[in-house]
């Protein structure tokens, strides 16, 4: 029992300092309950306000694709560079040890392969799962003017609902078809549909003109897939103008993956989005470290 005698008195209830109320770091974030921008604020670093998200959920519709056969020999050593995983169940319970912390960005839809059309997906996990996985948030495919449009809008709008029931956030992934034109025009319509459905954040790829058109009207945060895999100094370039150009980070994969030094990509990439680094040091430091 506590003891009643000798409690000591005096409290301090600093009447002259008032209680901070502060706003939350991350762009159109600050509405969010607690749970979900605490989990937004383990993906996204609050200092930097940026995020680097390896992303190797390629598997989920396309197999062992390169530099993906062995996740446990490739991937895993780089975890540590990672502010945070994007990937399947399969492989999280499969490969990735428990002990690992890293925020994981789970990928819940699916249900096409590259032999169909990939717009016919719909989601593929319960939001139990994802609970019981403890993810930070759920990614779910969406193919604005694709076949199955509607059906994976939708398939992102009841994820969202589902994800504001338990503060999971929703990664809206705008997935853009082989003969669709990939410019500005395509992706402020793509994101900010996506963001006026309610996601709480989006992935997006970089295009040359007309970047920082679709950053500026989408209301939270976009972050940019690498693409295909292109030569180091190009990929590090590609970071550092999105990021400059309002990104609020990048999801890259197979510009990482592929690399020929995996681990130096993602430690040069990590110094451009969250250093401000210029590419060209950037990949001076990805020579230094490769050549270690
Ligand atoms: C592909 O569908 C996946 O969503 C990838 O996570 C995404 O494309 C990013 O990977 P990469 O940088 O290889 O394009």
């Amino acid at each position: 029992m506590a003891d009643l005698d000798g409690v000591k008195e005096s409290k301090n209830f600093y009447t002259d300092i008032p209680q901070k109320t502060e706003g939350f770091f991350l762009k159109g974030s600050n509405s969010l309950d607690w749970g979900m921008k605490n989990r937004l604020a383990r993906i996204f670093n609050p200092d930097s306000g940026h995020t680097v998200m390896l992303a190797i959920d390629h598997g989920y519709f396309q197999g062992p694709t390169t530099g993906l056969e062995r996740i446990d020999v490739n991937i895993l050593p780089l975890v540590p560079y990672a502010d945070t995983l994007m990937l399947t169940r399969g492989i999280l319970r499969s490969i990735v040890p428990p002990s690992v912390t890293k925020p994981i960005v789970l990928r819940v839809s699916g249900g096409s392969s590259i032999l169909k059309e990939l717009s016919n997906e719909e989601i593929a996990v319960d939001i139990e799962d994802s609970l019981r996985l403890n993810v930070c948030a759920m990614a779910v495919q969406v193919f604005i003017g694709g076949e199955y449009e509607k059906q994976s809008i939708m398939n992102m709008t009841r994820l969202i609902d589902m994800g504001i029931r338990y503060g999971i956030p929703t990664l809206a992934v705008t997935a853009v078809g082989k003969d669709m034109a990939r410019d500005a025009r395509y992706f402020r319509l793509a994101t900010r549909l996506c963001a006026e459905l309610g996601a709480q954040y989006i992935k997006s790829y970089y295009i040359e003109e007309g970047f920082e058109t679709i950053t500026s009207c989408c209301p939270v945060p976009i972050v940019i897939a690498g693409g295909k895999k292109i030569p180091e100094l190009d990929a590090l370039t590609m970071a550092y103008n999105a990021i400059q150009q309002g990104a609020g980070g990048v999801d890259m994969g197979r510009n990482i993956f592929q690399a020929e030094s995996p681990a130096a990509m993602i430690q040069a990439v990590r110094t451009v989005v969250h250093e401000n680094e210029k590419p060209d040091k950037a990949f001076d430091l990805y020579n230094t470290l490769k050549n270690q």
